[in-house]
């Protein structure tokens, strides 16, 4: 088939570039930050374990579908359903579908700028040698500070969102694809020198023994959800990220080795985070189920301690916002590029609005963390940190993945399936069948089956 549609927003340049900028969008906040704390509040190794295959068997499929939609369709998520929905002889309604993910990464921005602006505020902490002789309980005080100051979090929420809106004014594609190919092998790099630091406190099997080493009585309903929707949140799934994306990229590259490729280096990345905390966290006797502070007590006192922290420190929260903007960048994208094409906005106006509007809404999160908690009841316990939970149980274990799950119905049952062999370029062998297969039957029930089963769980 020749390219039949263009994106209004240009494309990729080459096919490395698409990996760089998905890698961008999946490698975030979500590895670094929230992996390690999720899996900490779980008990550990069969979380990881649920988590290891819902990647594998429901989010490699689901991406491959989401970049095959958006490559298809080559404009912003709402318009690309709608369109795609009509050449498959179905309801235009499936738009509602990129609406659905337009709110999504909208409250997700909402909160993700807020953590994002806590990183900012520890690289000048880092820079500043703060960290130095930090112990499991000052450690904990400085973050405890910190997050119940809401000035100084509004005011990092506030420059983090100008970063991301300054990039996305000018189009995604300026200035990720430098930024991207220095920022991910130093990550990696970092975090390997890290490994080596943890290695080194002694407790690196402890760390792995929690990691990797499944006791299935620590497993609950609420865990088994929890790792499903984190897997959707680490690969940037279901809200109509990676299907923007996915529009830009060029007729010629390969979905699934691209998409492969993204998947393998965002779970390495998250793998390799835990493996330098959990070390950290019981050589310095602290809790891992303290929550989402946990990246931000235990690092610092492995920075306060080693030679050379001060600046490996700094180094490393950079990387981390780093990390974050480029996931962030991808958050807003669908909303800003339904804007530019269906309501005429310049790039810049839209990007501005978009910002200005996650910012206040991002005040939520903001007081959640300091005055505003309060209590409510999921998955049966009492739950007292706040609106934030609120949001990210929201999005992240209902929102993208039935999102998800409405992407790989369309993928498996609405679009024709000539389209789908034509787009994922593999032929009609046993690599497609498989993928086939996954995203018709094994994705959605799976998804579905999870979803019903929690129900229950909702607040009531
Ligand atoms: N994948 C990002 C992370 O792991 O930090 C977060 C994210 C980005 C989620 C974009 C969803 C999204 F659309």
């Amino acid at each position: 088939m020749t390219e039949k549609r263009v994106s209004l927003h240009g494309m990729w340049s080459s096919r490395l570039v698409f990996i760089l900028a998905a890698t961008g969008s999946a490698v975030g906040l979500g590895n670094i930050w929230k992996f390690p704390y999720i899996t900490g509040l779980n008990g550990g190794g069969a979380f990881v374990l649920v988590y290891l295959i819902c990647i594998a068997i429901i989010g490699i499929p689901i991406m491959m579908a989401e970049v095959l939609l958006g490559r298809r369709g080559r404009r912003s998520p709402i318009n690309t359903m709608m369109e795609l929905a009509r050449e498959a002889g179905s309801s235009p309604r499936w738009s509602w579908l990129g609406w659905v993910g337009v709110v999504a990464g909208i409250l997700i921005m909402s909160y993700y700028s807020v953590i994002a602006g806590w990183a900012v505020a520890y690289v000048l902490d880092a820079a500043d040698g703060a960290f130095v002789g930090f112990d499991g309980d000052s450690a904990g005080a400085h973050f405890g500070a910190m997050v119940s100051n809401p000035g100084t979090l509004a005011f990092w929420h506030a420059i983090f969102t100008i970063l991301t809106v300054l990039v996305v004014a000018r189009g995604v594609r300026s200035g990720l694809e430098q930024a991207v190919k220095v920022l991910m092998p130093a990550l990696f790099l970092l975090l390997a020198l890290l490994m080596g630091y943890a290695v080194n406190t002694g407790y690196f099997a402890d760390g792995l023994h929690f990691l990797f080493d499944p006791d299935f009585s620590k497993l609950t309903p609420e865990g088994v959800l929890t790792a499903l929707g984190h897997a959707f949140f680490t690969l940037s799934l279901g809200m109509g990220a990676i299907m923007v994306y996915g529009s830009y990229m060029p007729k010629k590259t390969s979905i699934s080795k691209t998409i492969f490729t993204v998947a393998i280096m965002d779970t390495l990345v998250a793998l390799m985070a835990g493996m330098v905390i959990f070390p950290i966290v019981f050589a310095n006797g602290l809790q891992p189920a303290s929550g989402p502070g946990l990246v931000f007590v235990s690092l610092p006192i492995a920075f306060g301690e080693m030679s050379g922290g001060l600046l490996f420190g700094t180094l490393f929260f950079v990387l981390v916002v780093f990390a974050a903007w480029t996931s962030a960048i991808s958050l807003i994208e669908p909303a800003v590029a339904f804007l530019v094409e269906n309501r005429g906005m310049r790039r810049t106006t839209a990007a501005v609005l978009i910002g200005a509007f996650c910012w206040v809404l991002g005040l939520v999160t903001v007081m959640s963390f300091s005055s505003w908690s309060f209590s409510f009841e999921f998955a049966g316990a009492t739950k007292t940190d706040g609106m934030f939970d609120v949001l990210d149980i929201l999005t992240s274990t209902f929102m993208l993945p039935l999102g998800g799950m409405a992407i790989a119905i369309f993928a498996g049952w609405i679009m024709q399936r000539a389209d789908t062999v034509d787009e994922l370029g593999v032929g009609e062998g046993a690599g497609y069948r498989v993928w086939y297969t996954l995203v018709r039957y094994v994705s959605p029930f799976a998804v579905g089956i999870l979803i019903l089963n929690s129900l229950h769980l909702l607040p009531t």
